[in-house]
Order: structure tokens, then C-alpha cells, then sequence
């Protein structure tokens, strides 16, 4: 197991235990406090929004083209900001942080 670390949206973190292979969003929707990722990771519903820690923003592979799309679309978009079924939770993450975007 590693870790992830998850900023909710009252401000708190959290130290949570990810299994590596997973997407970002499938450790994240099974929190009390993490994301509703309606769509299920079809990278249609924007409801899996993240912030990326800036400390790790450089260790993410740039997003394709149909993330960026969406997430340009949306109101709370920064550029920190990457939909979190399109992150693979791979072993050199362990550690990263991650905030739940404000809903849209
Ligand atoms: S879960 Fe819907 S876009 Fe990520």
C-alpha cells in the first residue's frame, strides 16, 4: 500500500492508504468526504475534479486532450487542476496530494 494524501473541502487533511494500479479517482470516491465521479471515470462529468499539490504537479504526465477539454469548461479550473479518474495511481505517488475541488 501507499499513500495518498487528501485535502477535503473543509480544509482538513487526511493521510489515506491507495493501492497502487488504482486511478486516483477510485481511491478517492470511497471517502466519506472525496468525489461523487458520477460518469465513473468516462472523463464526462468533471465530478472527480482535483487540485494537484504544486510539490508534485511536475511528476503527473500532462493530461490528453479530452481532459483538458472538459476541465477548461469548468468554473473552479486552475492550473493545478486535473480530473482524478484520468490519474494513475502509480508507485511513484506514493505520497502525493491532492484537493477536492469545490463542487461546480
Ligand atoms: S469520474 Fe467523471 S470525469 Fe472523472
Amino acid at each position: 500500500m501507499a499513500v495518498l494524501k487528501v485535502v477535503d473541502r473543509d480544509g482538513i487533511e487526511h493521510e489515506v492508504e491507495a493501492q497502487p494500479g488504482l486511478k486516483v479517482m477510485e481511491v478517492l470516491r470511497e471517502l466519506e468526504y472525496g468525489v461523487a465521479a458520477i460518469c465513473g471515470g468516462m472523463c464526462s462529468c468533471a465530478t472527480c475534479h482535483v487540485y494537484v499539490d504544486p510539490e508534485w504537479a511536475g511528476k503527473l504526465p500532462a493530461p490528453m486532450s479530452d481532459e483538458k477539454d472538459l476541465l477548461s469548461e469548468l468554473t473552479h479550473f486552475e492550473g493545478r487542476s486535473r480530473l482524478s479518474c484520468q490519474m494513475d495511481f502509480t508507485p511513484a505517488l506514493d505520497g502525493l496530494k491532492v484537493t477536492i475541488a469545490p463542487d461546480e
